[in-house]
């Protein structure tokens, strides 16, 4: 106890709460500024407090909240305790750099060298997933070849094609997809120049911010090294891009490839996701590993790339977004979706742990 005179202050509280670390930036909580003084709030025997953290995705939120009331139970006096999480999403990309997308904290692209691996699919269920942990979550469609997004959330090809591009509010998610307007079957051939204009377009004339600002805005890329990706790096300061790849090997190769491009742009990678990464049998719930197991993780370590999980082949993954429900939302509780969360978890995390070295930097 301290200079109080027996009676509890918030000091005392503030304490106890030190020594809880964060996982990922390896500092106790308080120095890290997670618990404001005004939050805390101590009345006879009954001590309240509020943890703001990074991200309302974070990993261990139910870990910590459980550390921090024993840690204030066990202060003397202490007879009734109350934590409160909550989250407040910093943003990435201030200072140098591209040009900050209007009401948007975190821009996370999802990329891969090679259609067909999955990269739709996991944007749009990593978006949900951010968004059932309680963010505030965007997609955008940069696909301009092959707009996916649409129909894998029930919207049709080109109904905004008479009314003019717009953000459209689907299950909690901002979207806008040029697959609004452009009429379906119509094929678009893009030329270099033109891509860049869309993907500006998409970028930084569309008004992501209103209704409140993005915590995260996930950028669904093109394939390859193209036009898209390379104006979407240069048009907006990227948090990290996430590679999509299935485990056989020239899918590898390939990912092998976005990875060294976004280093090129200096846009960090967060890592790889193994899509497709094993099947099990609706009968007799065998797995099997259809391409192969373990090569995207060995790849990862060769690279100096996190590894962010795998996401296994599910049938009702297909038929979900081919019904316009993605898994995630049509299935929260399953298999999948659940792995789909915890991936969304370790992006989010390190999201923030890019906001918090890039502060650094210009702090010191
Ligand atoms: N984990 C999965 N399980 C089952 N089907 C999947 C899975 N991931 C993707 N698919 C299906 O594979 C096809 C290609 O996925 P898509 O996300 O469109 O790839 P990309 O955007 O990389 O071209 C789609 O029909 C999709 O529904
Ligand atoms: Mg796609």
């Amino acid at each position: 106890m301290t200079e109080t005179n027996g009676k509890l202050s918030k000091a005392d509280v503030l304490a106890a709460l030190s020594e809880i670390q964060d996982p990922d930036l390896h500092r106790d909580i308080v120095a890290l500024g997670f618990v404001p003084e005004d939050d805390i709030s101590i009345s006879g025997g009954s001590v309240s407090v509020k943890i703001v953290l990074t991200t309302p995705a974070c990993p261990v939120r139910e870990e910590m909240q459980s550390q921090a009331k024993e840690l204030i139970q066990a202060l003397p006096g202490v007879d009734s305790v109350d934590v409160t999480m909550d989250a407040a999403v910093r943003s990435t990309g201030i200072g140098q750099g591209p040009k900050v997308i209007e009401g948007v904290r975190n821009v996370i692209a999802i990329a891969s060298n090679k259609g067909g691996v999955g990269k739709s699919t996991v944007s749009v269920n990593l978006a949900l997933a951010l968004r059932k942990f309680g963010a505030q979550v965007g997609l955008m469609d940069a696909d301009l070849t092959g707009p996916n997004i649409p129909t894998m959330l029930g919207l049709a090809a080109g109904f905004q094609a008479d009314t003019g591009l717009a953000i459209v509010e689907r299950f909690g998610l901002r979207v806008a997809s040029l697959g609004f307007v452009l009429k379906r079957g119509l094929p678009v051939v893009w030329r270099g120049p033109m891509i860049g204009t869309g993907v500006r377009q998409l970028i930084h004339d569309m008004p992501w911010g209103e209704g409140g600002e993005l915590d995260y805005l996930i950028v669904d890329l093109p394939p390859g090294t193209s036009d898209a990706s390379m104006s979407a790096a240069q048009e907006a300061p990227i948090a990290g891009a996430v590679i999509v790849t299935t485990p056989n090997a020239v899918s590898l190769e390939d990912a092998i490839k976005a990875v060294t491009m976004f280093e090129k742009l200096s846009v960090p990678v967060f890592g790889l996701i193994e899509n497709m990464s094993y099947f099990v049998c609706g009968h007799c719930n065998e797995r099997t590993d259809i391409f192969g197991h373990g090569g995207v993780r060995e790849a990862a370590e060769e690279l100096g790339v996190d590894y962010l999980g795998e996401i296994p082949l599910v049938t009702e993954v297909r038929s979900a977004a081919d019904a316009g429900v993605p898994i995630v939302e049509s299935a929260p509780e399953s298999e999948v979706a659940e792995a789909f969360s915890a991936i969304a978890q370790k992006i989010a995390a390190k999201t923030s742990v890019q906001h918090f070295f890039a502060e650094a930097a210009t702090a010191s």
